[in-house]
């Protein structure tokens, strides 16, 4: 089911009274990266999923996006649907929401999953990064920067083996409003560091990892679990960053045996 939340496109899937699940996308994806995961999870959980502000169906307005606003929309979407300490799973930029949101809030959720993210703030080389890709939407199109940007969040056997779904996921993120694609460049330059809030975190915590992510290694992850006490660390054979996508089976499996133990259906 379709629903408007705070003009955000919002979607449910599964029993409502289902122990409830919510996932949060990365950049510059849409609800639809989660598909695979909903269409398995929903038998047995209330699934919800959205469009992150400047993404998807979800209003872009004048893209003076930041880190804290995705937060409150979040939060939003939760109270709205009255949901009751939902799992909280995040890829990427869906993981820099989750941990500022953890943050914030964590007694708001009963568990975390986070996929191919990190806690650490952007460098200087990463602002410089986000400041580059800003200008080549302003000077070469939104549809230029997707051409440069996803190949790098897919393996490379991913993008060879199943090029169709690749091709898709590829046309979908081109179709993004240049504004909210800039604008989430400038809110995650601008995010700050959850470093310091790791080992406060006291849920359990999923930690999935695509063996070949170039833009959040494993390592960088395994760091991550490291100071995270209730913590399990997974890494995904032959994935890159799209792990949940590129490797749906072994994900959702994972998914299922971690819910299994920590919030039955
Ligand atoms: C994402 O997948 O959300 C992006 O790679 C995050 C980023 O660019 O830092």
């Amino acid at each position: 089911m379709k629903t408007k939340i705070n003009n955000l496109s919002v979607f449910t899937s599964g029993d409502t009274n289902s122990r409830p699940i919510i996932f949060v996308h990365g950049f510059p994806f849409d609800h639809r990266m989660w598909d695979a995961q909903i269409e398995e999870l929903s038998k047995y959980y209330h699934c919800i999923t959205y469009d992150i502000r400047g993404l998807g169906e979800s209003p872009a307005g004048d893209g003076q996006f930041t880190m804290d606003w995705f937060v409150d929309d979040l939060e939003t979407i939760i109270d709205e649907l009255k949901l009751n300490r939902p799992v909280l799973c995040g890829l990427s930029m869906g993981g820099y929401i989750s941990l500022r949101a953890m943050e914030r809030m964590e007694v708001k959720f009963r568990a975390l999953i986070l996929c191919d993210t990190k806690a650490l703030a952007d460098d200087n080389a990463g602002k410089i990064k986000r400041a580059e890709g800003i200008k080549s939407i302003n000077e070469s199109g939104v549809e230029n920067f997707v051409e440069q940007f996803v190949p790098i969040c897919f393996s490379e056997n991913f993008r060879i083996k199943n090029k169709p779904e690749y091709e898709e996921v590829l046309i979908r993120s081109k179709s993004n409003s240049p504004i909210g694609v800039k604008g989430c460049l400038l809110a995650m330059a601008g995010r700050t560091d959850t470093t310091n809030y790791l080992p406060n975190i006291s849920i359990p915590t999923l930690i999935i990892s695509g063996e070949k992510d170039k833009l959040t290694p494993p390592l960088v992850m395994k760091s991550m679990a490291d100071q995270i006490n209730n913590s399990e660390f997974y890494v995904v054979d032959e994935a890159g960053h799209m792990a949940p996508l590129e490797a749906a089976d072994m994900v959702n499996e994972k998914m299922r045996s971690f819910l299994a133990e920590y919030s039955k259906p």
